[in-house]
């Protein structure tokens, strides 16, 4: 069976929604969810495909989110070619400098992007909706169970 390597950072618990929403949808591959903190380059080389879900703070990835590439970047480079990759952004009301970024990150590794990037605002503004605990609304969670969804099976049928 294939191996999804979802890995994620939250602050506020958006993230941590799409993230959990996809993987409960991705029930054709083993599934490894997975905090960034807690993920490493042995997760990133064990996996087949991977789902990338993070906050944007100050027009970048989460810090938790970016030390996780810090960490894996080199010890995975030129061992991951080919592999299909998907990203979510939890965004305030922005989220291009995530996609930006990451899909650098992604270059370089010479992962292939399976959707485009799925950005979720939830409109938090000020001090006050910063710091609230993020709902995704409806909608917005079935967009991640479909992305999920559309990734595993497509990973298990070896079309990505
Ligand atoms: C320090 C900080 C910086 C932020 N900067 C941005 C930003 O540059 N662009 C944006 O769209 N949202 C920004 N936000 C808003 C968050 O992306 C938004 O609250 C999001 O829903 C958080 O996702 P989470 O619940 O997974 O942590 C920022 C939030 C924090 C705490």
């Amino acid at each position: 069976m294939k191996t999804l390597l979802i890995v994620w950072h939250s602050r506020t618990g958006g993230a941590q929604q799409m993230a959990a929403a996809a993987a409960k949808a991705a029930t054709e591959v083993s599934v490894r969810l997975l905090p960034a903190a807690q993920a490493g380059p042995a997760d990133v080389l064990a996996a087949d495909g991977y789902l990338f879900a993070a906050p944007e703070n100050l027009a970048s990835l989460s810090g938790p989110m970016k030390d996780f590439f810090d960490r894996c970047y080199y010890p995975a480079l030129d061992r991951l070619a080919g592999r299909p990759y998907a990203l979510m952004v939890c965004a305030g009301s922005d989220g291009a400098g995530v996609v930006r970024q990451v899909s650098r990150i992604a270059t370089g590794w010479r992962l292939r992007a399976i959707a485009p990037p799925l950005i979720v605002c939830t409109q938090a503004q000020t001090p006050e909706a910063i710091a609230a605990a993020k709902i995704i609304a409806p909608d917005d969670m079935a967009r991640c169970t479909d992305l999920g969804a559309a990734f595993a099976a497509g990973l298990a049928a070896g079309i990505f």
